[in-house]
C-alpha cells in the first residue's frame, strides 16, 4: 500500500502544497507572493490574505500534478510553526478541514524540522543520498540561523544560534541599503558572483561558544555606506559586484567558522546544510570545498527544497505518520520557538 501524503506550507510568503509517496516527491508546488515586494519585506496581514486566496488551488494543483486523488491520501502534514501567526492559521484551519472531510490523519510539522528533514526528499528514478546520524545541520533562513545535532528523525538539540538577526535577513538587509529589491538573498547571490569578495572588509562578530550575531555585521555594511557615498553619491552603483561579493563572503565566513568549530568539537565529519540561504551558491561551493580539505561528508538540499517548501512538510509528516504521531483537531499554531528541539 502506498502512503501517500499532502504537505502544506503557508509560514511566511509562500503558499505550498506537495505530495509525496513515502519520502518521494509525485509534486511541490509554490505560489510565491508577489504582493510584498513593493514593501521590500513581508506584510503579514497582506500575507495572511494572499494566503487565502491561494491555499484552494495550490492544494488542487498539487494533487492534480502528482495525478493523486484525494481519496488515496494518507494523510495531511500542515506547518504548526515556526512563522507568521495569520499565515500558519490559514493552513493549519485548511489541514484540519481537509482531514476532516476526508477522516484521515492530521500531522503537525515544526518548519526549522522540516527545513532539516528536507534531506530525506527523494525525486522519481534518482537514489540520493541522504545523511546518517548523528549529522549537523546548519539551518540558514530568513528567520533563523542554528546549528543542530540531529540524532534521529525528531531527536535535535539546538548547540549553537543567532542572538540577534538571522542570516537571510541580514542578507536582505544589505541588499535593502544597496537599494536592491526584496528577498535580497538571491540578488546578492547572482551580483556577487561577478564581484572581488576581498573588494571590502565588514566587522565580524565576537559571540562565544557556537551562538552567531549579525545585527554588527549590518551595521558595518550602513555606516560604511553612509561615510562613502558622501564622497561619491555613485559608490553603490559603481560597487556593486564587488560590495555584493564581500558582504556574502563575510557571512559564509561568520556562517562556517562556528560550523568547523562544532564539528571539531563533535567529531561529526557528516554536515548538512538547510533553509533559504542554502540556496547561496558561494556558501554551496564553500561546503564542497570543506568536503575536500576537511573530509567532511556534505549534504546540499536540492534547490527546490531550500527555501520554504510543502514537500519538506510532507516528508517530516510521512515520518510522523509511520509512528503515528498524530496531531488533535483543536491544535493551534506557535509563531515562535523550538518546542521541538531538546
Ligand atoms: O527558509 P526561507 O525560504 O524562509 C524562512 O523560513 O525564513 O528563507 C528565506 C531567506 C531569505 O532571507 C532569502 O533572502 C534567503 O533565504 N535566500 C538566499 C538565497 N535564496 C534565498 N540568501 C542567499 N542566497 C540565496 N541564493
Ligand atoms: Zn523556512
Amino acid at each position: 500500500m502506498p502512503v501517500y501524503i499532502l504537505g502544506i506550507e503557508s509560514s511566511c510568503d509562500e503558499t505550498s502544497a506537495a505530495v509525496l509517496n513515502g519520502t518521494t516527491v509525485l509534486s511541490n508546488f509554490i505560489a510565491t507572493q508577489t504582493v510584498h515586494q513593493h514593501f521590500g519585506g513581508v506584510v503579514p496581514e497582506l500575507a495572511s490574505r494572499a494566503h487565502q486566496q491561494h491555499i484552494i488551488p495550490v492544494v488542487h494543483t498539487a494533487l492534480q500534478r502528482a495525478n493523486v486523488d484525494k481519496k488515496d491520501l494518507s494523510a495531511v502534514a500542515f506547518t504548526r510553526g515556526p512563522g507568521l501567526l495569520g499565515s500558519l492559521l490559514v493552513g493549519v484551519s485548511f489541514a484540519k478541514s481537509f482531514a476532516q472531510a476526508l477522516q484521515i490523519p492530521l500531522v503537525a510539522v515544526d518548519h526549522m524540522q522540516a527545513h532539516i528533514l528536507a534531506h530525506f526528499l527523494q525525486l522519481p528514478g534518482q537514489e540520493k543520498q541522504v545523511p546518517t546520524f548523528p549529522f549537523i545541520c546548519l539551518t540558514v533562513s530568513g528567520g533563523h540561523t542554528q546549528i543542530v545535532r540531529v540524532n534521529d528523525y525528531f531527536e535535535m538539540k539546538i548547540i549553537g544560534q543567532t542572538i540577534d538577526d538571522a542570516a537571510g535577513e541580514t542578507f536582505d538587509k544589505a541588499a535593502k541599503i544597496m537599494g536592491l529589491p526584496y528577498p535580497g538573498g538571491p540578488v546578492i547571490d547572482k551580483l556577487a558572483n561577478q564581484g572581488n569578495a576581498e573588494a571590502f572588509k565588514f566587522a565580524k562578530p565576537k559571540v562565544s561558544g557556537y551562538d552567531y550575531s549579525f545585527s554588527g555585521l549590518k551595521t558595518s555594511i550602513l555606516y560604511f555606506l553612509r561615510d562613502q557615498l558622501k564622497n561619491d553619491p555613485e559608490f553603490i552603483t559603481k560597487h556593486k559586484n564587488d560590495l555584493a561579493a564581500s558582504v556574502q563572503k563575510t557571512i559564509i565566513d561568520i556562517l562556517t567558522e562556528k560550523l568547523i568549530q562544532a564539528s571539531e568539537a563533535t567529531g561529526i565529519k557528516e554536515i548538512a546544510i538547510a533553509g533559504g540561504v542554502s540556496a547561496n551558491s558561494g556558501l554551496r561551493n564553500k561546503m564542497l570545498e570543506f568536503q575536500q580539505t576537511k573530509g567532511w561528508n556534505i549534504y546540499l538540499p536540492g534547490l527546490a527544497f531550500t527555501t520554504d517548501n510543502a514537500a519538506m512538510i510532507a516528508v517530516a509528516g510521512y515520518f510522523k505518520y509511520l509512528t503515528g504521531d498524530f496531531a488533535p483537531l483543536d491544535i493551534t499554531p506557535y509563531s515562535r520557538g523550538g518546542h521541538v528541539f531538546g
